[in-house]
């Protein structure tokens, strides 16, 4: 079976170490492994070619993607799927890899009700948002990545006795300011999922300030578009000269961690044993400490929520 691997939309640590083991599984299981370059905008453009081993030599310690990625407008244009599909076609293609996130599971589902390419997703984001799995390929490079930065923000907050906001990623999504502020030891945490009860938090934190507490963390996820509010809060209300600092596309990148690199290769595996066995448009998921399979309309209708237990977790200013 011929089947190509494609990057959909924003990056994550991961997909390289998923990539070479696509092109080195698929060959074993004597398929022909593809790439297209630059996702979806690479598709419409033809930018489809033959990978072997040499192409995935020495990328398995690399962040991003070689293969590249992009967000495609143009491919939620009708016209525009139709050339893709007669790229694929005169590349032979038979089915395809996506290393994505629900916005190109969208795009995916859509092209595959009109042509019936088949596929298989891959959840890759840092975000960890994608409803079904409880792991995305990525958020374990960011999550330490993160904590490398919060932890060396702490070392100039605690001797200076300031406090510090420390903007994360992750779209509407709290996850990865949760699990910062749960393994990191911050104060205070911000999440959209959560109301924040600034009136018990001022009450706390007062206090354990009169009784000698030098720094404050606060841990603010993006989605809450409060980074500036709650800087406000610390100097004015609490009284504590403020920093702020926004991580920002520094998640995104790096090394892959080891988990990073066993989770994109295992994923793959899967993915590839389902295409083989006729598989037509379903997302690898993880959960309960195994792979699985959802069909893309399950994953693309519903929406991710954040586990009540890391919320419960989460309430130590309640
Ligand atoms: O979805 C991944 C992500 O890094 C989000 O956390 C963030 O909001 C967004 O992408 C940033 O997008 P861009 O790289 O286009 O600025």
């Amino acid at each position: 079976m011929v089947i190509a691997i494609m990057g959909s939309g924003g990056d994550a640590p991961g997909m390289n170490p998923a990539i070479k083991r696509f092109v080195e599984y698929l060959s074993e299981r004597g398929g022909t492994p593809y790439f297209i370059y630059d996702g979806l905008e690479g598709l419409i453009d033809g930018k489809i070619g033959r990978a072997d081993y040499g192409d995935v030599a020495g990328i398995i310690h690399r962040g991003g993607a070689i293969i590249g990625s992009s967000r495609s407008p143009r491919f939620f244009e009708a016209p525009w799927r139709e050339v893709a599909f007669k790229r694929l076609q005169e590349a032979g293609i038979e089915g395809i890899v996506v290393l994505g996130g629900d916005g190109s599971f969208r795009a995916m589902e859509l092209f595959h009700r009109e042509f019936g390419v088949p596929f298989v997703g891959i959840p890759t984001t840092i975000d960890n948002d994608i409803y079904g799995t409880q792991y995305c390929l990525g958020v374990d490079t960011a999550l330490n990545a993160i904590r490398d930065a919060v932890d060396r923000i702490r070392d100039t907050a605690s001797t200076l006795k300031r406090a510090f906001v420390v903007e994360t990623m992750g779209r509407e999504c709290g996850y990865l300011a949760a699990m910062t502020a749960l393994t990191c030891g911050a104060e205070v945490c911000l999440i959209p999922e959560v109301d924040f009860n600034e009136k018990v938090a001022t009450a706390i934190l007062r206090e354990e300030l009169e009784r000698g507490r030098r720094y404050i963390l606060a841990i603010v996820a993006e989605g809450t578009k409060r980074t500036l509010g709650v800087a406000r809060w610390l100097e004015e209300d609490l009284g504590m000269e403020t920093r702020v600092t926004i991580l920002g596309h520094i998640q995104r990148g790096g090394n892959p961690t080891v988990r990073d690199r066993l989770m994109g290769a295992s994923f793959v595996v899967h993915g590839i044993d389902h295409l083989l066995q006729g598989g037509e448009r379903e997302i690898v998921i993880y959960d309960g400490g195994k792979l699985g399979l959802l069909p893309v309309e399950e994953v693309t209708s519903q929406s991710y929520r954040l586990d009540p237990e890391i919320v419960k977790l989460l309430n130590f200013l309640d």
